[in-house]
C-alpha cells in the first residue's frame, strides 16, 4: 500500500477549495488538507483571518494558498471567483460555510431566511456544478458538503437551516451515486455539535453530548471521503443519527430535537 498522504493529494489535489475557511471547522479543514500536501483556495468574508491562516499554512507546509474575501450569498461573487480560479487544477471542494439564524420562523425576517438558501443551498450547488464537469473529465476528485444532524429530522427554531442541511445531505448522496462511476467521490458529513465560534456563540447552556473539536470533525470527514456517501463524525453522534433519523417515530424525533434546540439563542 502506498503513502496515504500522497494518495490523497494525487486523488484530490493539487488544489482544493475550502468555502468558509476563516475560522472554526473550515480552518481545520484547511489545516488537514495542507498536512496532506494539497494547495488551497480559501474563501470567506473576513480577509484578515483568511490571510493570517494562509501565512501560517504556507510557513508550515510546502503548499500554495490563495485567499478570496467574498460573500457566498452573492451569486455574482461566486461567478467572479470561478473566473479567477479557472486556470487552477482543482480536485476537491469542501463546502463548509453556512448561515444558521435561530428563532421562531413566523417572526424571522424573510430576506434574512433567503440568505440561508443562498449560502447553504445555492452556494454549494453553483460551486459543485462548476467543478463537477472538470472532475469528471479528470476522472478523479471529490466534493464534500458539510451537513448536520439537524437536517435528519425537523429541528424547531432552526427550520430553514435544518431544511437547507437536508438538501445538502440528499444532494451529496445523489451526486455520490452519479459521479462515482466517473472516479469522483462525493460525501455529506452530518456533524453533531462542534466546538466552533459559530456553535459556541449560539449555545447558552452546557455542551451537547458528543460535542467534538473541529480538527476531529475535519479529519474524520476527510478519512471517510471515497468510502461512503454519508458520514457522521463521532460515535455519540452516530448513535443519535440512528435513533433520531431511523428508529424513532418522526414526532418523537422532532420533540427530542426541540428540547435540544430550545436552549439556542
Ligand atoms: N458548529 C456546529 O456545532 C455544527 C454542527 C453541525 C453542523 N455544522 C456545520 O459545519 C459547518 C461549519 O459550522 P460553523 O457554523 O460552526 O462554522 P465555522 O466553521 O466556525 O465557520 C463558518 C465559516 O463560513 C464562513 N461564512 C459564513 N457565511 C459566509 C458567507 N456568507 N460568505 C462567505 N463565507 C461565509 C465564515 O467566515 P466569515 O464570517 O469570515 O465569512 C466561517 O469561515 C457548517 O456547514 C455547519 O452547518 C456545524
Amino acid at each position: 500500500m502506498g503513502n496515504p498522504t500522497t494518495h490523497f493529494s494525487q486523488r484530490y489535489g493539487p488544489w482544493a477549495i475550502v468555502a468558509g475557511a476563516s475560522e472554526g471547522l473550515g480552518a481545520a479543514f484547511a489545516e488537514s488538507l495542507a498536512q496532506r500536501g494539497v494547495s488551497l483556495v480559501l474563501l470567506a468574508r473576513r480577509a484578515t483571518l483568511l490571510e493570517q491562516l494562509a501565512v501560517s499554512l504556507r510557513k508550515a507546509h510546502s503548499i500554495e494558498v490563495r485567499t478570496f474575501s467574498l460573500d457566498l450569498s452573492h451569486s455574482e461573487a461566486i461567478q467572479d471567483l470561478c473566473q479567477e480560479i479557472d486556470s487552477l487544477d482543482i480536485g476537491l471542494l469542501v463546502y463548509n460555510a453556512a448561515y444558521a439564524p435561530i428563532g421562531s420562523f413566523a417572526e424571522q425576517d424573510r430576506e434574512d431566511l433567503l440568505k440561508v438558501v443562498d449560502v447553504n443551498i445555492r452556494g454549494p450547488l453553483v460551486l459543485s456544478h462548476w467543478l463537477a464537469p472538470r472532475l469528471v473529465t479528470r476522472q478523479r476528485g471529490g466534493l464534500v458538503v458539510m451537513s448536520s444532524l439537524a437536517g435528519l429530522q425537523g429541528s424547531p427554531k432552526l427550520a430553514t437551516y435544518a431544511g437547507s442541511k437536508a438538501f445538502g445531505t440528499i444532494f451529496a448522496e445523489s451526486l455520490w451515486g452519479e459521479l462515482k462511476p466517473h472516479g469522483v467521490d462525493v460525501l455529506a458529513s452530518c456533524a453533531g455539535a462542534i466546538r466552533t465560534p459559530g456553535y459556541q456563540g449560539a449555545e447558552t447552556g452546557k455542551e451537547a453530548p458528543g460535542t467534538l473539536d473541529a480538527s476531529d470533525v475535519a479529519e474524520q470527514t476527510l478519512r471517510s471521503l471515497g468510502k461512503t456517501p454519508r458520514t457522521v463524525p463521532g460515535w455519540v453522534n452516530k448513535v443519535a443519527e440512528w435513533i433520531l433519523g431511523r428508529w424513532l417515530p418522526r414526532k418523537i424525533a422532532v420533540a427530542i430535537m426541540k428540547k435540544n434546540t430550545e436552549s439556542l439563542s
